[in-house]
Parts: structure tokens; sequence; C-alpha cells
């Protein structure tokens, strides 16, 4: 009989990493998560994983954990998103992508464990020249939180030329959605992105839904985006690791289905799927916003064999609208 393999999964109480949680689960893993619930949530981490609370960017903590657990890959999604407060508080972003990375990375190959999996971002390639985007076009971040994450893809890098570790960098267009079961969802201290904040407007959480800005060179003025359900994100993460198990070789793939929805084609697909009227604003564009983000998957697909099964907004919607009025019900 085959022994389990096992996984630690730094940020796994997070909205991606639970979600992963699950996904390694059911593809037969054993799995340990690492979070220090700054965002994250106790209780979205899957019951059968085990739980250490901790900071991923202490090595003490992390060598003890490793020292411990052996696992076989480790998958690393601890860390700062928000594009705004990257660019308020740079430094916190350079510290919780960059160097807790770099304790990771290090503790991971002093305890010679060969597969490393980073959670990485479409904020890499900035404002693109054209769409769809491949791993090959140019890298300019312009804001500090692609910035980051691409420092630790730097990092992984040089480290994979140096070390027997081998990694895989996932490049994550628009997430969106939850689990189709409900066993967990986007549920962050503070929201910003588009369809979770639509969704909280639909169940009442907020006055109204704002759109920022309606002069972009797109085609009805609106920002244009690449969403991706996050189970076929998980999905891609399993086909990554097992890919790296297998003795794949380092390497970086985009993760989007490689077609885009305006804002306002997401808040008609909103609006179909809510049974109640949605007031929706249009104010300034937000800072910082590209016109157009869109990935090209192929690489994914056709290395990795990764198979999409939500290639849908509608689903995409549906499911986080699920999520969010199961979060409302929490607390009344
Ligand atoms: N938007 C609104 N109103 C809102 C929220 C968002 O109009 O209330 C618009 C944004 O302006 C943008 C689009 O919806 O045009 C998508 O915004 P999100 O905040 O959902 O997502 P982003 O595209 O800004 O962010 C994603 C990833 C980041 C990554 C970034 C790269 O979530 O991790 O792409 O640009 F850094």
């Amino acid at each position: 009989m085959q022994t389990r393999r096992k996984a630690l999964v730094t940020g796994g109480a997070g909205y991606i990493g639970s979600h992963v949680n699950y996904a390694l689960l059911d593809a037969g893993w054993d799995v340990v998560v690492i979070d220090d619930l700054s965002t994250g949530r106790r209780d979205l981490v899957a019951p059968a994983a085990a739980f250490v609370l901790g900071d991923v960017g202490d090595p003490q903590t992390i060598s003890a954990l490793l020292d411990q657990h052996r696992p076989d890959a480790v998958l690393h999604f601890a860390g700062s998103i928000s594009v705004r407060e990257s660019v308020s508080d740079p430094l916190m972003y350079y510290r919780n992508n960059t160097s807790a990375s770099r304790t990771l990375i290090e503790a991971t190959v002093n305890a010679g464990i060969g597969a490393f999996l980073f959670s990485s971002t479409a904020a890499v390639y900035g404002a693109p020249s054209r769409v769809p985007i491949d791993e090959e076009m140019p890298k300019v971040p312009i804001n500090p939180y692609g910035t980051s994450k691409l420092c630790t893809e730097f990092m992984l890098s040089d480290v994979a030329a140096a070390t027997p570790l081998r990694y895989v960098a996932l490049r994550y267009f628009n997430v969106a959605g939850a689990d189709p079961e409900g066993r967990t969802g986007e549920t962050p201290p503070i929201s910003t992105h588009l369809i979770k904040i639509a969704c909280e407007a639909v169940v009442g959480k907020r006055p109204y839904f704002e759109v920022f800005g309606d002069d972009y060179p797109t085609a009805d003025g609106t920002c244009i985006r690449d969403y991706i359900h996050v189970t076929d994100l998980a999905n891609a993460h399993v086909v990554a690791i097992d890919y790296l198990m297998n003795g794949g070789a380092s390497d970086v793939f985009n993760c989007g289905y490689g077609h885009g929805y305006s804002v306002k084609q997401v808040m008609d697909v909103v609006h179909a799927v809510a049974d109640n009227p949605l007031e929706v604003r249009t104010s300034a564009r937000r800072p910082g916003d590209p016109p157009e983000l869109v990935a090209d998957p192929a690489k994914l697909i056709r290395r990795l064999g990764w198979q999409p099964k939500h290639d849908d907004l509608r689903f995409i919607v549906e499911t986080a609208l699920a999520w969010e009025r199961k979060l409302l019900l929490e607390k009344e």
C-alpha cells in the first residue's frame, strides 16, 4: 500500500488555502496547516487537517514544525493580499510576502523537502501591453504587492538553481466563488474583491455597490478581469504538486480561464442571480487598476493537464452568494 503523502499548507485558514486543503485531502494527501489567524479563520480549516497556530516568518516555529511533521511538500499561501494596503504600507508587504517567504524557503531547503508551491499573482505583470497574458510577458509590477510576490519568485528561481528544491509558482488572476459544498468561502476582515463586495451588497451588508470608473478604454468603459472559480484554482494546486512529486522541473503557470468580463458584465450576472434589486453607483477609478487582465492558461492546461470544471460566471456568482448568505445566517 502506498503511504499517504503529507503537505504543509501555510495560510491554510484563508480563502484560497482553505479550499486547497479540501482539494488535497480529496486527492489523498494528509494536510498540516499553519496560520497565524491574522486574517484567516480556524473554522475554515478542513476538520481532517492538523492545525498549528503560528507565524511562518518565525524561523524557530517553522523549523520545529517541519521537523515534527516531515511533510513531502510545502504549499505557501500565507501573506498579505491588498494592493491598496501595499501602497500605503509597503514594508508590511515586504515583511509578510517576501521576508517570511525567505524564512520558509530556507527552512524547507534545510529540512531537505524538495517540492514547494508558491501562491503568486497576476499583479507581477503590472499593466500589460496586450492580453491574453502568457508567462513570458514582462514582469513589471505597478504596486508593492506585485513586487513583494515577484521578489519571492526570484528567490525561488535562484534557490532552485543552487539546491535540490523544485518549485511551481502559480500566478492567480481574479479568484472568486466558494466551495460548492459550502464548507468554506471568502471571509476576509475587510473585503476588496468585486464579486465578494457585490454579494455583500446583495445580502444587505452594504447599502449599494460602487463601480470604480467607467471611463477605461474597454467596450463598456469598465475594467475587464479573468474570474476563476476558487475550486478550479484549488485543483490547479493539486495537479501542480503532483507534477513536482513526479519529478517535474521548476516552473511558473498562469491560472485563469483565458477570457474576461467587465465590471458591468459581472454586475449583470449578479443582478440575474440575486432575487433582490441592488443599487449600483459609479465613482472614480481606483488607483492602480489596470484596464484589462486576462490570462493565457495554455501552459497550465497543456503541461499539467489542468481541467477546469467551473468556467461559468453565473456559477461563480451563485457559489459566492450562497457563501455570503451562510455568513449572514451565522450572525443571526
Ligand atoms: N471593483 C469595483 N468595485 C468594487 C470592487 C472592485 O468596481 O467594489 C472593480 C475594480 O476596480 C477592478 C475589478 O472590479 O476593476 C476587480 O477588482 P478586484 O478588487 O476584485 O480585483 P483586482 O483585479 O484589483 O485584484 C486582482 C487580485 C489581486 C491582484 C490584482 C492585479 O485579487 O491579488 O488582481 O491587478 F494583485
